[in-house]
């Protein structure tokens, strides 16, 4: 095996001393990118999603035009609701829609965690042109939706502000939530493990619903499953947990074990690593703040990387870069990361 040209993320991960604090981007690999706008004219979502080229020459674009120090697999957090037997369709403009919502004990029944592989096989060759195609420059990150977060989707059939049909199933029937919330989890297990073998360096978990729940309903059902999550998984390769909204659980979502925290712009540097002091941080600078003045972009960056400071810090956005993003104020992001001194 050669070695990794850019290992900064993987060294950060493993709490090791780097040269400067590594960058990426949460929702890198698409929407604002005007050459991946171009392919969407010509192929479906999950065209671009199993082709192995399509896949591949999507995940390494904002390597090679924004300069990233990390690749995240192109894919969706919804082919785990497809691995369990769900349709989903994917809407332009819209996003993600199930048309049969899953709600009642029969259809709970009928998920089906094992044939995640055989649904999902396209993961094997597509994960594995990606990392040819990224040739040894950078670390490739796979990643997961949250089993609540999966669950809020299924239930409620599409995005939603507050996913008040999904939560309400969970307080109505709990039982089956649970059923349901230990599907998903086996299904995303088995997915990453694919990824893993593919040759993915580190997952990434999206929670990016946990926070729509109150911590004691976040304990009931989302913080087991990522448990157990990245109880599987880290022993492989680093996890990077992002509970959007979730800053109450960050004490045990380090006790998970996982390398790593994402956090979203509601939370203060110094509070998260007073509550969890031995993981890796990563954010958290509002997604919007890139879409006003480029002179602004670079102050907030500035002031977000002098508050987390270097080491066991990624710098990242709060959520996913927005589609309406300036390339350019993405890469005054990126190179006013690279250029910090301390
Ligand atoms: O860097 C990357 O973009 C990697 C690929 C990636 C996609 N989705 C591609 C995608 C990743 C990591 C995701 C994760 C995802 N998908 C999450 C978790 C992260 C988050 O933002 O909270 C969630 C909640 C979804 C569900 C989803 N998929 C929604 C709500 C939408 C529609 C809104 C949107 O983001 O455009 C999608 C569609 C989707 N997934 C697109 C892309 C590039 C846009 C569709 C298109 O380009 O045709």
């Amino acid at each position: 095996m050669t070695a990794m040209k850019n290992d900064l993320l993987l060294r950060t991960l493993r709490k090791e001393k780097t040269e400067r604090i590594p960058v990426w981007f949460m929702r890198q690999a698409g929407r604002y990118l005007p050459d991946y706008i171009k392919l969407r004219e010509k192929y479906s979502f999950f065209e671009r999603v199993r082709n192995p080229q399509l896949a591949a020459e999507i995940t390494v674009m904002p390597v090679k035009q924004v300069g990233v120090d990390a690749a995240i697999l192109f894919s969706d957090i919804l082919v785990i609701a497809q691995a369990l037997g769900v349709e989903v369709e994917m809407l332009e403009g819209k996003g993600p829609i199930i048309a049969n919502p899953v709600r009642t004990k029969e259809q709970i029944e009928k998920l089906n965690p094992s044939r995640t592989e055989e649904i999902l096989s396209y993961a094997l060759p597509t994960t594995k042109a990606v990392k040819e195609a990224l040739a040894d420059e950078v670390p490739l990150i796979g990643f997961c939706g949250s089993p609540w977060t999966l669950l809020c989707y299924m239930v409620e059939g599409k995005g939603s502000k507050d996913f008040a049909k999904a939560k309400q199933f969970c307080y109505q029937y709990p039982e089956l939530a649970a059923v349901m919330l230990d599907k998903i989890t086996e299904a995303s297990i088995i997915y990453l493990n694919l990824q893993i073998k593919a040759g993915v360096d580190t997952i990434q978990v999206f929670d990016s619903w946990g926070g729509l729940l109150s911590p004691s309903d976040y304990r009931r059902f989302s913080l087991p499953y990522l448990n157990k999550m990245t109880k599987a998984i880290q022993p492989k390769v680093p996890v990077i947990l992002f509970a959007k909204g979730g800053w109450f659980a960050l004490p045990e979502l380090q006790a998970t074990g996982a390398s790593a925290l994402g956090l979203d712009w509601t939370i203060e540097p110094p509070v998260a690593r007073k509550m969890a002091a031995t993981a890796v941080l990563q954010g958290n600078l509002d997604p919007i703040v890139l879409l006003g003045p480029p002179k602004n972009v670079e102050m907030e960056t500035s002031a977000m990387l002098k508050n987390f400071g270097i080491g066991n810090y990624i710098a990242n956005l709060g959520h996913g870069v927005l589609p309406q993003t300036p390339l350019e104020n993405a890469k005054i992001f990126v190179d006013t990361v690279k250029n910090f001194k301390g």
